[in-house]
């Protein structure tokens, strides 16, 4: 894809506190700001990240305020951009040959980085920056500087952490699971009560190969593991010349691909499903209802046919513009709560990134926004509408697209006295490849403009982000 490529080049401007420019008009009701990660360096001198997942973590903030959009970014000072920076090489940080998940080996060997570049969440009444090593960092919201790394309050050894946080909507405690790899290899669910850095267990369960999950689902009653069968055995990684960490990990299509589904309240794994392999980065919503008399949890997610989606990111395929995102299927699993077989359907093809109203978690809902991969020159933005169960129509209901603008991840804040469930606007911060810089899109829930800020500078195509209520 044609300007593909400029979301992988090195940023290295920082700006404090900048007034945008905005065109059109960003409704007053949305007095918070918007956070976000992503990587944004990966060279330094001749030092090079091999894997897109690997460049040196940079935060965005985007504060709102009677239609103002003021702007933040930094790279904050860990270990990793000390090391990169100051003694201008990656070595130590990121092998050049290991890859993004070198960070989990390094851990067990005792020595995992800071570049915390994939998620936030608002953890102990604090702004953290998240990873999928427990190298958390604590973050000011107003430099979006390190103030430090989180410290637990808790103590729990673990290894492979999501940085996909699911909050529940009624306690506000974060859910989260972690991998701990040992003689005893075992996935363990937790929840961080809100106000607190304490992880408590909930629940967990032995596995014999784990694999590599990135993201899980929480519904009314249970937390659900969705676990391809990318796996390992975690002696592999302390072989000499194993390489790196996700070199250890087999795609092995014929164990399927497991559901685990824990009782919220009890911590028990109360039922276990196998349907044919896939490979999922992102789950969307999920919840449980009554469906022709009986009783069925629901999960959607995004889908791959197999583990290409995490192989194919090297930088050197990236910023050849020989790769693409991962084009990914929106789907729908239903598993039956009493005995009968699983099944799945298609929701819309070729998206990432899904986001929900949070006001809908764990509820039965509408709209999936994501990105669509579907466009030539840029992704467009899409509304799926996942309901219609009842006969209503499902599938790619909204677009929104501009030639030569790429999306980022489309992040939904509900309008605070709103009804429908559509009633909000969208955030994406996206690139302009032909100005060369990225703009803050405002759209509502229709996917129409409201309002478009430009940034000073091209932000590289980033991960995750979250917005949050003053
Ligand atoms: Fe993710």
């Amino acid at each position: 894809m044609a300007g593909y490529e400029t979301g992988f080049r090195d940023l290295t401007e920082e700006v404090r506190d900048r007034d945008l420019p905005v065109e059109g008009n960003v409704p007053a009701w949305l007095d918070g700001s918007l956070y976000r990660n992503g990587p944004a360096r990966w060279t330094v001198g001749d030092a090079e990240a091999d894997h897109w997942f690997d460049g040196l973590a940079h935060l965005t903030k985007f504060a709102f305020d009677g239609g103002a959009v003021r702007y933040t970014n930094r790279f904050p000072r860990t270990d990793a951009y000390r090391a990169a920076v100051e003694d201008g090489s990656f070595a130590g940080q990121f092998s050049s040959t290991d890859g993004y998940l070198s960070r989990v080996k390094s851990m067990l060997a005792g020595d995992s980085t800071d570049n915390a570049n994939v998620h936030v969440a608002r953890i102990g009444g604090e702004l953290v920056a998240l990873t999928e090593t427990p190298n958390w960092l604590r973050i000011d919201p107003e430099t979006l500087e390190r103030r430090g790394t989180l410290d637990y309050d808790d103590d729990l050894t673990t290894h492979h952490v999501t940085a996909h946080l699911r909050q529940d909507p009624d306690s506000g405690a974060n859910w989260g699971y972690f991998t701990r790899f040992g003689r005893r290899n075992e996935y363990v669910l937790f929840r961080i009560p809100e106000g607190t850095t304490r992880r408590e267990r909930v629940g967990s369960v032995r596995v014999e190969k784990p694999a590599y999950m990135h993201s899980f689902a929480l519904t009314a009653d249970h937390a659900v593991l969705v676990e391809p069968p990318l796996v390992t055995h975690p002696t592999k990684f302390l072989l000499p010349g194993a390489g790196g960490f996700i070199d250890n990990y087999d795609w092995e299509p014929s164990r399927g691909t497991r559901f685990l589904l824990f009782g919220r309240d009890s911590g028990e794994l109360v039922r276990e499903t196998t349907v044919p392999a896939f490979f999922t980065f992102h789950t969307a919503n999920a919840f449980e209802r009554e469906r022709n008399d009986a009783a069925e949890l629901v999960v959607d997610l995004v889908a791959y046919d197999d583990d290409s989606a995490v192989t194919d990111l090297s930088m050197n395929a990236l910023r050849g513009g020989g790769a693409g995102f991962p084009s990914g299927e929106l789907r729908r699993y239903r598993l039956p709560l009493d005995g009968e077989e699983p099944a799945h359907e298609s929701l819309a093809d070729g998206v990432e990134m899904p986001r929900f109203s949070p006001e809908r978690h764990t509820r039965e809902y509408e709209h999936v926004f994501a990105q669509s991969t579907e466009m030539d020159g840029g992704n467009a933005l899409v509304r799926v509408d996942v309901g219609g169960d009842g006969g209503g129509e499902r599938g790619v209901a909204r677009r929104w697209e501009e030639s030569g603008i790429f999306s980022g991840e489309p992040i939904f804040v509900p309008h605070p006295e709103g009804d429908a469930e559509a009633d909000g606007v969208v955030l994406s911060l996206c690139l302009d490849t032909e100005a060369e810089r990225s703009v803050l899109v405002v759209l509502d829930g229709d996917l129409t403009e409201l309002a478009r800020a430009p940034l000073p500078h091209a932000v590289p195509f980033g991960f995750h982000g979250e917005y949050f209520r003053d």
